[in-house]
């Protein structure tokens, strides 16, 4: 039988021949590097280009290895084992990378009897553009992992936790045992009384400190988003999800710990979720049918009376036995004033470190007195930013009692300062817009804009969950001044 294709051999057959025959040598010929393994993956033939590319003067001496051994990164073991061809992929070598397509080798049964891997380009000169996208996506990525890193580990270590107190020390020697542990841990106490410090020195004194440290803030994260943001979401599992879904805090953590702070104002269902996760070690996303194993290591904290809510109903009884096997009680500040001078000066030292210029503060005999004499109702926090305002504004670096006393009780509308009415607590914010109104007026203009600047922010803060770097975006504020002023103000987040 003749077609119309003079010179061009008869049959279907050859046809296809001719085609394959003239296909490998095309790309062999246009490749920077050609080879072909066995089905066991092993290198059966190599040109002598790509064999030098990876250290082999002769080829010879790669035949018989396993294609890992002479090419690293090599993923043909795969398309031998899944008889599935990956047509276009970037290589990673020590070098700069190659674009390779790699093609199962079948017998006349369909049955896979090798592969072949062509390196296409070498310098990659034609894929430009494509290649500049990759190469920026990687080195975003590199540069998001080591910041997530950073991020997410311990802040605080024991020495942080300042106070030789019986009290403190009782709390820092149960915080070092529940370190060695790996049961829950229940950090209770009023607010700024350092349970966050406790929980990241617990973490980072733990087997788990090389894993990543997460946090969730339960009072800072709307009712509706919270199951989201533990569990995750596939992609477009709800609507106004993202398209590419989310990864929850418990995947993120896994391996290590999750601090679950404010713990008292989570949701009834969602503690019912999250007990069971206790439980089963494993939870599916939301919208997926994936089953997402967990070993996370559980670190609570609330300022509530916990056993109180769950008396009235509103916490799980079965949840907060779960949670209450390592409790721990950090004292109230007003409960060990004899912590209070240490503090100050391990505070003051930090300030000056921050301050402007070498500037060296001290207190005199009546400050320390006078620090000594008040009830602390917002603890370490309130004392350190008492003494940073004090800082802040003072013309003398010797602070006496005449100098601090303005700013003690600012927060809480106390002392003379008055800065304005009680800074509400994220949990409980709802409430500040009316809370403003009863506000005493300021007395002076850098008073009003203070006060001003402090409602702004917590209100922008509040917006935004309390997430401080989409926060500083919105509202076109350097982060790091957004975090100085939440501590000069101390807006709690
Ligand atoms: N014992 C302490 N020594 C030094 N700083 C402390 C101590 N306790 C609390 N702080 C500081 O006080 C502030 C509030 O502490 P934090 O752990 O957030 O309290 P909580 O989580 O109980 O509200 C933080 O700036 C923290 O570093
Ligand atoms: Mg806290």
């Amino acid at each position: 039988m003749m077609n119309d294709w003079a010179g061009l051999p008869a049959t279907y057959g050859d046809v296809l021949r001719r085609a394959m025959d003239s296909l490998f040598r095309t790309f062999e010929n246009f490749s920077e590097g050609t080879f072909i393994v066995d089905a066991d993956a092993r290198v059966v033939w190599i040109n002598k280009r790509y064999a030098a590319r990876f250290g082999f003067s002769d080829p010879d001496q790669a035949i018989g290895r396993d294609c890992e051994a002479v090419i690293p990164n090599s993923l043909m073991r795969e398309v031998v084992n899944t008889g599935k061809p990956i047509l276009l992929d970037i290589l990673e070598t020590d070098r700069e990378p190659l674009v390779v397509t790699r093609l199962p080798l079948k017998d006349d049964a369909g049955a896979t009897v090798g592969a072949v891997g062509f390196a296409l380009f070498d310098e990659l000169k034609a894929l430009t553009p494509l290649f500049s996208h990759y190469s920026r996506v990687q080195e975003e990525l590199i540069a998001t992992r080591r910041s997530l890193a950073q991020a997410r580990r311990a802040k605080y270590t024991f020495g942080s936790f300042v106070g030789t107190s019986a009290a403190s020390l009782e709390v820092k020697r149960q915080a070092r045992r529940a370190a060695q542990l790996e049961s829950p841990v229940l950090l209770l106490g009023e607010t700024g009384t350092g349970k966050e410090l406790l929980g990241h020195a617990i973490h980072g004194g733990s087997a788990r400190a090389n894993q990543p440290l997460v946090t969730v803030n339960v009072a800072a994260i709307p009712d509706t988003l919270l199951e989201v943001e533990f569990f995750g979401a596939a992609p477009g599992a709800y609507t106004g999800a993202d398209r590419k879904g989310r990864v929850g805090k418990f995947e993120l953590a896994n391996g290590g710990t999750l601090f679950l702070d404010e713990i008292g104002d989570m949701p009834l269902p969602l503690q019912g979720k999250l007990l069971r996760v206790l439980q089963d070690k494993e939870f599916e996303p939301l919208g997926s049918n994936r089953i997402v194993r967990a070993d996370v290591r559980i670190i609570a904290a609330t300022s509530a009376d916990l056993p109180a809510l769950v008396a009235a109903g509103r916490f799980r009884a079965d949840l907060f036995y779960r949670l209450n096997v390592l409790t721990i009680h950090a004292p109230p500040l007003r409960e060990r004033t004899s912590d209070i001078e240490a503090l100050a000066y391990a505070m003051l030292e930090d300030l000056s470190t921050q301050a402007r210029g070498a500037s060296h503060f001290e207190l005199q005999d009546d400050a320390l007195r006078l620090l000594c004499s008040y009830g602390w109702p917002g603890n370490v926090r309130e004392l350190r930013n008492t003494l940073e305002r004090a800082v802040m504004l003072s013309d003398n670096e010797r602070i006496d009692a005449r100098a601090l006393a303005p700013f003690i009780g600012a927060a809480h509308g106390g002392g003379a300062y008055r800065l304005n009415a009680p800074l509400p607590e994220m949990a409980s914010t709802a409430h500040a817009a009316n809370a403003q109104a009863s506000a005493p007026q300021p007395a002076s203009w850098s008073e009003a804009m203070a006060a001003f600047e402090k409602r702004f922010l917590s209100d922008a803060l509040r917006a935004n969950g309390g997430r401080v770097i989409e926060t500083a975006n919105q509202i076109g504020m350097a982060r790091a001044t957004l975090y100085k002023k939440i501590a000069a103000y101390g807006i709690d987040v």
